[in-house]
């Protein structure tokens, strides 16, 4: 598929995706979301020397500032339905990713572009950026997750307000209340999402992944975290990588992990 609303990097052994429609602030209309879907699902896993993903919006003024709203004007219960269903599928695989997915929110991360952020595992913000659900200002919701999410970020109080109210909040309230990881000074939100990936990939990969996999678990009403838990544990001590490790702590030095 050729890309026309993403711009997909690879440099350093991480791979960059930026959302690239920057007249429209980076809106995600539906072009947008089926390359975000072929990026996730084709692009991204077959590019096995990656240590993570870095998402950006293109442009210093917005993330993402939400679904496209203009496509809006087409909408009816079946389309809407198909369009929220279809948000959710992209997200929920980028939750569920194998390996680090950070969000770089370099300004404006409503509606939709707050829901991809918070289906990223990490977000770095810069001191601009600007969080909110604006969607009931148009007499919606969130429909890309964001209800769901953003309880699991900043609790049931604060996102019955955030949503209720469309209000939008700055970067350092969001740090506040745990919706970003780190506020860092404009311009550098790709530079301290790199460092993140960087570190995490000086990790035993297989790990990492089990993390992403068990931190999720908690979320999932079909999955016994616990018992999820002890499963991947008990895998993972049979994994080369493990003997490295242990070894490599006894031995002091660095371990060398292969991903086995
Ligand atoms: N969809 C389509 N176009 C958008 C857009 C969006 N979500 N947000 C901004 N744009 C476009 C504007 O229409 C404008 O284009 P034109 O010049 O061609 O008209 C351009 O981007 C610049 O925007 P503004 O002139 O509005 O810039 P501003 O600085 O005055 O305001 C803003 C910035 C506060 C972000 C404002 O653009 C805004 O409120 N945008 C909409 C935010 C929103 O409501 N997002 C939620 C969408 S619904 C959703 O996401 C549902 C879901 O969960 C799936």
């Amino acid at each position: 598929m050729t890309y026309e609303n993403i711009k997909v990097d690879f440099r350093d052994n991480i791979l960059f995706l930026t959302i690239n429609r920057e007249k429209a602030l980076n809106a995600l209309n539906s072009r947008t979301m089926t390359e975000l879907h072929h990026f996730f699902f084709e692009t991204a896993p077959k590019q096995d020397d990656a240590h993570g993903i870095v998402v950006t919006g293109a442009g210093e003024k917005a993330f993402i500032a939400g679904a496209d709203i203009k496509e809006f004007l087409e909408m009816d219960t079946e389309k809407g339905k198909e369009l929220s269903r279809f948000g959710q599928e992209v997200f929920y695989f980028i939750e569920r990713f194998p390996k680090p997915v950070i969000a770089a929110v370099n300004g404006f991360a409503l509606g939709g572009g707050c829901e991809l952020a918070m289906a990223c595992h990490i977000r770095v913000a810069g001191e601009k950026a600007r969080f909110g659900q604006p969607e009931v200002n148009l007499g919606i919701i969130p429909g890309y997750g964001g209800t769901q999410r953003l309880i699991q970020l900043i609790g049931k109080g604060k996102a019955m307000e955030l949503c209720m109210t469309g209000d939008m909040i700055g970067a350092e309230e969001a740090h506040r209340l745990g919706l970003v990881n780190y506020v860092v000074p404009q311009g550098e939100e790709v530079g301290k999402a790199v460092e993140l990936i960087k570190k995490i990939a000086s990790k035993a990969p297989i790990a990492i992944s089990k993390i992403i996999e068990c931190v999720n678990a908690y979320f999932d009403k079909d999955v016994d975290g616990f018992d999820f838990e002890v499963d991947e544990f008990g895998k993972l001590t049979g994994t080369e990588d493990f003997a490295e490790g242990a070894a490599a702590f006894v031995e002091r030095r660095a371990a060398n992990f292969r991903g086995k």
